[in-house]
């Protein structure tokens, strides 16, 4: 008989984790924020809580291969409908999820106007190739004009596109400039891209205006700042584009292509991938505003390199 296997970039949650969250989430409090930051006391209350379940160990390995250097790709797609279908999406499914993606790094609240899970709804007004649009949104890391980007960037589905498109993208960056030539490798070493603009930002450090693609640090602390947005105003003859262009280029020979289905969360580490999304399906304007694709963002913050080393 044929036998099916998941993804390896795919994280079922045993039945048994799932359990334990339902039963102890009404006694998970309401996080509180430093600096944007989950707080220290909630992030202790969270772990006294969780650390308990027998299955949470090696969920948390498993993440943690996948995720993150020298071993992962970069990325994972964790399984949490079961979660969901218990809990709900209200406060104590968010509640539960944010207690388990706070044992993987701290969750980071960096858009100072947003709540800590932003909603990325599907808004047919505007620029399609926003996160909330409808259109192709290209490859790209999150906050990439900052001197210190989110260390992972996450989207949890809590409704597919009704339409059936809207598939993510990921690209290990890191493998697509070891493809690049010398000449274009050098290029992108200069501070001379922009994306955007900056502002009431948290824990993320100081705009970076202009960057170079290449900071020439390692994944453990530096980025390929890459998002292939700068290109809507940049001159196409300029050669330091031109260098850009051929790192997107790369990225997309690499790219994984994978749908969202409801309660799945793709986590991607931003010093390994860079993300996007294909074009959602046509006929929106048919579908209710309600029944549109609804994803929840969060992004994490890692101990830095320097703190892991005191
Ligand atoms: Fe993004």
């Amino acid at each position: 008989m044929p036998t099916t296997t998941l993804p390896e970039y795919r994280v079922a949650l045993p039945k048994e984790l799932v359990a334990d969250l339902a039963r102890h989430a009404a006694i998970l409090p309401d996080w509180k924020l430093t600096d944007g930051l989950l707080s220290p006391e909630t992030a202790v209350a969270y772990r006294q809580t969780l650390r308990s379940f027998p299955y949470i160990a090696e969920f948390l390995a498993i993440c943690d291969r996948l995720l993150n250097a020298p071993a992962g790709e970069g990325f994972a797609v964790l399984e949490l409908a079961d979660l969901l279908d218990a809990l709900g999406t209200g406060n104590n499914g968010l509640h539960a999820v944010t207690a388990l993606v706070s044992l993987i790094a701290t969750p980071l609240r960096a858009f100072g106007r947003w709540p800590l899970w932003k909603a990325l709804g599907t808004n047919l007004a505007i620029d399609p190739m926003r996160a909330t649009g409808t259109g192709y949104n290209p490859m790209h890391l999150d906050i990439v004009n900052s001197t210190w980007p989110p260390d992972y960037s996450a989207l949890l589905c809590v409704r597919p596109d009704p339409k059936g498109q809207g598939h993510s993208l990921v690209s290990q960056i890191r493998r697509a400039v070891d493809r690049l030539s010398y000449a274009d490798t050098e290029l992108l070493t200069h501070p001379r891209y922009e994306d955007g603009d900056f502002y009431d930002l948290t824990g993320v450090g100081e705009e970076w205006r202009p960057f170079p693609i290449i900071d020439g640090l390692s994944p453990l602390g530096g980025f390929v700042r890459f998002t292939a947005k700068m290109f809507a105003d940049a001159n196409s003859a300029d050669p330091y584009i031109k260098a850009a262009r051929a790192l997107e280029r790369e990225l997309i020979v690499g790219q994984r292509r994978f749908l969202l289905g409801r309660g799945d969360m793709l986590i991607v580490n931003q010093h390994l991938c860079c993300h996007g999304r294909e074009a959602l399906g046509r006929g929106q304007e048919d579908v209710p505003e309600s029944e549109r694709r609804l994803l929840l963002q969060i992004f994490l913050r890692r101990p830095s390199p320097l703190e892991v080393m005191a």
